[in-house]
């Protein structure tokens, strides 16, 4: 069940060009992998939705990229400080797939720590814009990384189930070639729980609110 609770922070560690932050886990359910939470990100009115990365015993964890004000001022967070943190929230992935692939790009590693620890380790293909961004892959066992000029697409398997997150173009492009596969889609979320209908996007025709409706979605 989703709650709201202000947790401590035990780290924030940088992770390439990434901040892993690690707070208590409280009360919170992890929940499914896949699933995010509205992370306060001090200073700011709204909160920030972020999937879960990891779930070691005790703790919730956060990859995140700085991209804005709400993402630095969550990386300038400091160990014993409070944030709230609600969640889990959305729907995760399909966890019931015969030969899981995990397909990221850039900081849509995020979910995959949490994925990969539930599903035993499953082979997976991160790509990343440079090396340095290429760190977060220690992140993931069992990963294939590749670099830009090379795509993630380049070493798709057919023959797998895929379950990927990443930039849109990336979804994009591993929805052609993968069409069973499970995206996880991102847009501006502002509560994170269907209430404010921020984050509506058009599927299949219809204006569904993405927070409800996915993050994870199948491809078809
Ligand atoms: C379900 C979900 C899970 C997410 N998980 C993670 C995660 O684990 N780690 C992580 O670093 N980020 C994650 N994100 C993205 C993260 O929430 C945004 O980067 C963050 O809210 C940006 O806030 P900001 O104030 O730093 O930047 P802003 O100033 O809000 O945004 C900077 C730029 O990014 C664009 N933007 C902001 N948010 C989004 C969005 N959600 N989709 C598309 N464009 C956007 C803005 O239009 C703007 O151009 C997730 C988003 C969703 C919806
Ligand atoms: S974020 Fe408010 S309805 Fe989805």
């Amino acid at each position: 069940m989703r709650r709201r609770e202000a947790l401590r922070v035990v780290a924030n560690e940088s992770v390439g060009p990434y901040s892993l932050i690690r707070v208590e886990r409280g009360s919170l359910d992890p929940g499914s992998p896949g699933q995010f939470f509205m992370l306060e990100a001090p200073g700011r009115p709204l909160p920030r939705p972020m999937s879960l990365c990891q779930a070691p015993p005790g703790e919730l964890g956060f990859l995140l990229e700085s991209i804005g004000p709400g993402t630095r001022a969550l990386a300038a967070v400091e160990p014993r400080e409070k944030i709230h943190v609600f969640g889990p929230l959305g729907n995760g992935y399909r966890l019931d797939v015969e030969r899981p692939l995990l397909v990221g790009g850039g900081i849509g590693v995020a979910p995959f720590p949490y994925l990969s620890a539930v599903l035993g380790s499953p082979p997976a293909i991160l790509g990343f814009r440079s090396d340095w961004h290429a760190e977060a892959a220690s992140l993931v066992p069992n990963a294939e990384v590749v670099v830009e000029p090379t795509l993630v697409t380049e070493r798709l398997r057919p023959d797998h189930d895929v379950l990927a997150c990443g930039p849109e173009p990336m979804l994009e492009a591993v929805r052609e070639l993968a069409p069973n596969a499970q995206l996880a889609w991102e847009a501006p979320m502002a509560c994170g729980y269907g209430a404010c209908y921020g984050c509506s996007v058009e599927i299949d025709g219809v204006l569904k609110r993405l927070c409800v409706a996915g993050p994870v979605l199948e491809a078809a």
